[in-house]
């Protein structure tokens, strides 16, 4: 029964990553600190053998490489046992075909998690949605082991991957050029200056100072080119 008392609080943006030891499907891993310097991307997953789940690690595994060039290790879980995980990654990549892919085969550790401890750490058990299943949840865990950003998704829905990768890129941005990054914002597009504020000041002078725009006192862009993003 879920009492006050072992109602464990859900971690937040800011906190660092809650530790756990945990059998995966490429070994046992001793979370985060097997991970030191690197980004996680932490996910979990409702059930094994189910579609949506399916669609999300096909394309989460052909992805694999492009969060590999990014320095972020991709971690997945859900509250099945180690035999399904692997008798449902076999299947995925013996069997199924789905938009254009075929013989994925998904490297990054895949956690089982029977007993739901790790899922109850990081509140992944919303027993609106489901007491039995882990709901669609995204951890980003910085390289120092600080959780950055966090993203909760229904069962029925599928996540966007694109913007898992663009969210991620955002952050590392964000870090690397101590900027922050604007709506729908994509490398190669303007960033905003944070210190924004002493535009307001000198809006006129600082206008085409390292091509810098203010487009009012508080909010002031400049380019930040592909190449610097990426590099
Ligand atoms: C799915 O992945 O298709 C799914 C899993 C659990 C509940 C609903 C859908």
């Amino acid at each position: 029964m879920e009492t006050m008392e072992n109602i464990i609080p859900m971690p937040r943006i800011g906190d660092k990553a809650p530790e756990f030891k945990a059998v995966t499907t490429q070994g046992d891993i001793n979370f985060p600190a097997d991970y030191k310097g690197k980004w996680i991307i932490l996910f979990s997953h409702p059930a094994d053998f189910t579609p949506v789940c399916t669609s999300e690690f096909m394309t989460f595994a052909k992805m694999e490489s492009e969060f590999t060039a990014l320095n972020c290790q991709l971690v997945g879980l859900s509250v099945d046992g180690l035999y399904s995980h692997i008798a449902w990654l076999r299947t995925i990549k013996d069997k199924i075909e789905y938009k254009g892919m075929k013989n994925i085969e998904v490297k990054f550790p895949l956690i089982e998690d029977i007993t739901m401890q790790v899922a109850k750490k990081y509140g992944m058990i919303q027993p609106g949605e489901s007491s039995t299943k882990a709901v669609r949840a995204v951890f980003f865990i910085d390289p120092n082991g600080v959780i950055r950003a966090m993203i909760y998704y229904p069962l029925s829905t599928g996540r966007n991957f694109d913007e898992l990768k663009r969210a991620l890129i955002a952050m590392q941005t964000a870090d690397k050029f101590a900027v922050a990054t604007p709506a729908d914002w994509r490398p190669g597009d303007d960033v905003i200056v944070p210190t924004a504020g002493s535009c307001g000041v000198a809006k006129d002078r600082m206008e085409h100072q390292d091509g810098m725009t203010c487009h009012d006192w508080f909010f002031c862009t400049k380019p930040l080119p592909k190449e610097q993003v990426m590099e």
